[in-house]
């Protein structure tokens, strides 16, 4: 390089091509050609003989050089470069350059990482002033390709992400398909089954019958002829098979509810349960207090199925007292906040009683078929009512519960939506 060249290279003149390297840099044409024009534009502030630009890209080298060199000398060139780029980084953290007169190689840093090399090569010998441009180049050209490098990482992580979202996309979609086919089965064997218990338990009380009226037939026609032990028998025969069919009559109930299609709508709670009272001698004032907490919120439900859980509470509250003791029973409502999922309101009706009470550990089992705590010569029943009660909420698309302690009554409660909500 001679001193007429150095002496026109203005400051003006370094600026202008170093703003020119950064327009160039962000050109929307290919990196290659981006990065051929630079080298170009650098020849403008250390003019050289020969430029080239190593880069090193996933364990691969490109090697970019102006002039073109010719076809068998660009292997050597380029390894000479790769050994060099390789003992720069063996150095660590010190990178440094290697000068000589009149050829000058430069690391490219990329995010703390040598990535390349800047080479040029003049006629005469370089100076500082040379060494400083082009180390200004090999810094533009080193956030130039941290940049590259960034925007392809962020492109692969969001295909990456893209891939990954199709591919839960798809996992949803299968399992929720898998979860509709599941739940049509079972539906389906759902159906079955309590068809088929259906009609099991309505042929099995043709047979009962025929036992009562038989047993009942032989008392009148033959009753004198047998000694009274026989009779007793007999009784015994006629009130099982009455017990058994209203076991039978029962489980039809229950079974029927899950059948049945039910719509719900607004239900004046303490009008139908006021009619309830009023129907049922056993709820009369003489055998038992009930006293209603005025007003009692309304409710969606479905008239006869409320009809049912109310009467089957109430029932139990008044039979599972202590001997001697008058039943007192207390009913009110209450309003709930929205758990989780749509703001809806709910209510929950209670239903308390001065009772015998229920050991903490039996009040789950309470709500399953033919769970009786108590022995049927104590109180007498089936076990199938609460049951019922569960089987009824849960159709009306609510829930029921019981807070009770042995000796100490029990609150039992069913919750529905409310109709004001
Ligand atoms: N209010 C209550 N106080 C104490 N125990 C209760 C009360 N309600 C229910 N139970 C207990 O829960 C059991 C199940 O109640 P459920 O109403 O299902 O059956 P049941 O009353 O015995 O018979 P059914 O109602 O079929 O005539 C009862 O046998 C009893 O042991
Ligand atoms: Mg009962």
């Amino acid at each position: 390089m001679n001193s007429s060249d150095r002496d026109q290279r203005s400051s003006a003149q370094i600026a202008r091509v170093l703003a020119e390297i950064a327009r160039l840099l962000e050109s929307p044409d290919n990196q290659d050609e981006r990065l051929h024009c630079v080298l170009k534009a650098v020849g403008e502030l250390v003019p050289y003989q020969s430029c080239a630009l190593l880069i090193e890209r996933s364990d691969e080298a490109t090697l970019l050089a102006m002039p073109e060199p010719a076809a068998n000398s660009r292997p050597a060139l380029q390894s000479s470069l790769w050994r060099l780029l390789h003992a720069m980084k063996g150095n660590g953290e010190t990178v440094s350059s290697s000068i000589e007169a009149n050829r000058l190689v430069l690391p490219v840093i990329a995010a703390d990482r040598v990535i390349g090399l800047l080479r040029v090569e003049g006629g005469e010998a370089y100076e500082l002033e040379d060494v400083q441009l082009l180390s200004a180049v090999a810094s533009q050209l080193g956030t130039y390709l941290t940049m590259v490098d960034l925007t392809a990482r962020e492109r692969e992580a969001r295909k990456e992400a893209e891939r990954l979202h199709s591919l839960l996309a798809d996992k949803a979609k299968h399992l929720e398909e898998l979860v509709q086919e599941r739940t049509g089965e079972l539906r389906a064997s759902i159906a079955e089954l309590e068809s088929f218990a259906y009609s099991l338990s309505h042929d099995m009380r043709a047979p009962l019958r025929a036992i009562q009226s038989f047993s009942q037939a032989v008392m009148e026609d033959y009753g004198k002829d047998i000694p009274p032990t026989g009779i007793d028998y007999l009784k015994k025969m006629v009130s099982a098979s009455a017990r058994m069919d209203r076991l039978i009559q029962e489980v039809l109930a229950f079974s029927r509810l899950s059948r049945q299609q039910i719509t719900l709508q607004p239900i004046d709670v303490e009008k139908l349960l006021r009619e309830i009272i009023q129907e049922r001698p056993e709820f009369q004032t003489a055998q038992v207090d009930i006293e209603i907490q005025s007003p009692l919120l309304s409710v969606l439900g479905h008239d006869a199925s409320l009809t049912q859980c109310i009467t089957n509470l109430l029932s139990n509250a008044v039979k599972f007292v202590n001997r001697g003791v008058k039943p007192r029973v207390r009913i009110w409502s209450e309003a709930m906040p929205p758990a989780d999922g749509p703001p809806m309101r709910w209510v929950r009706l209670w239903f308390e009683d001065n009772g015998i009470g229920i050991d903490k550990e039996a009040q789950r089992r309470l709500f399953g078929l033919f769970q009786r705590l108590h022995p049927d010569t104590e109180y007498q029943g089936i076990g199938i009512g609460l049951a019922i009660v569960r089987k009824a909420v849960e159709r009306m698309g609510g829930s029921v519960g019981v807070e009770s302690e042995r000796g100490k009554g029990s609150r039992f409660w069913i919750q529905l939506q409310g109709a004001e909500s």
